[in-house]
């Protein structure tokens, strides 16, 4: 019986939240186990990084939309997903919106990462969208994926302090170091809810 967790990470961008989980995985303090990652963008930081660590990795071309995936597109995911026996997906910085396939196939089960206190600036740059309203302290937000942008119910939330003199560089830097603890903390916590018999 193998009580891991499995999952699958999605990301377009250059992976050091994927990074953060798969070392917690590897230093043996998140009982999960990394079965696919996949990209949207050929040369992305995040199917270097998995190829790096010996992981599955795959690159989807997105099809002709945008901010989504093509939907055959996308029900060519959730059956690769599937039959990888992915339990949960794990969005790491992936820059298009999910739709009906995806979310059908994984009620409840795909998380996202966002830098910001959500409700608070969902959407792009949202460390910027804090910085420019005054904020004094902006954070990171992981939560459950609907249909919508950043909308998802919320599973749990890291503050981060805005200081005098941050840039907008100098502060999503500051976000992602408490993105890198929070990520792995909560998938570490569904990990535990899951029954080991299942
Ligand atoms: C993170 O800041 C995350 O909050 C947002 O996209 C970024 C991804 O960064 N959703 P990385 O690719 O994990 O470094």
């Amino acid at each position: 019986m193998n009580s891991k967790l499995k999952i699958g990470v999605l990301g377009s961008g250059k992976g050091s939240n994927y990074q953060a989980i798969q070392e917690a995985i590897n230093a043996g303090k998140l009982q999960a186990e990394t079965r696919i990652v996949l990209s949207d963008v050929e040369d992305s930081g995040i199917l270097k990084l998995a190829r790096g660590y010996g992981v599955s990795a795959m690159h989807v071309p997105p099809g002709k939309f945008m901010t989504r995936l093509e939907p055959e597109i996308e029900e060519k995911v959730a059956q690769i997903l599937k039959f990888k026996s992915v339990e949960l997906l794990v969005l790491a910085g992936f820059m298009r919106i999910l739709k009906q396939p995806l979310l059908d196939a994984y009620p409840r089960r795909i998380i996202n990462i966002h830098p910001s206190l959500l409700p608070k600036y969902p959407g792009i740059e949202a460390w910027k969208q804090a910085l420019e309203a005054g904020e004094k302290k902006t954070g990171c937000t992981v939560h459950y994926v609907d249909a919508g942008m950043d909308s998802g119910e919320i599973i749990a939330q890291s503050e981060v302090p805005i200081n005098r003199g941050d840039t907008p560089k100098s502060l999503h830097a500051r976000i992602q170091e408490a993105e890198h603890k929070l990520y792995p903390e909560v998938i570490a916590m569904i990990a535990a809810e899951v029954p080991s018999d299942r």
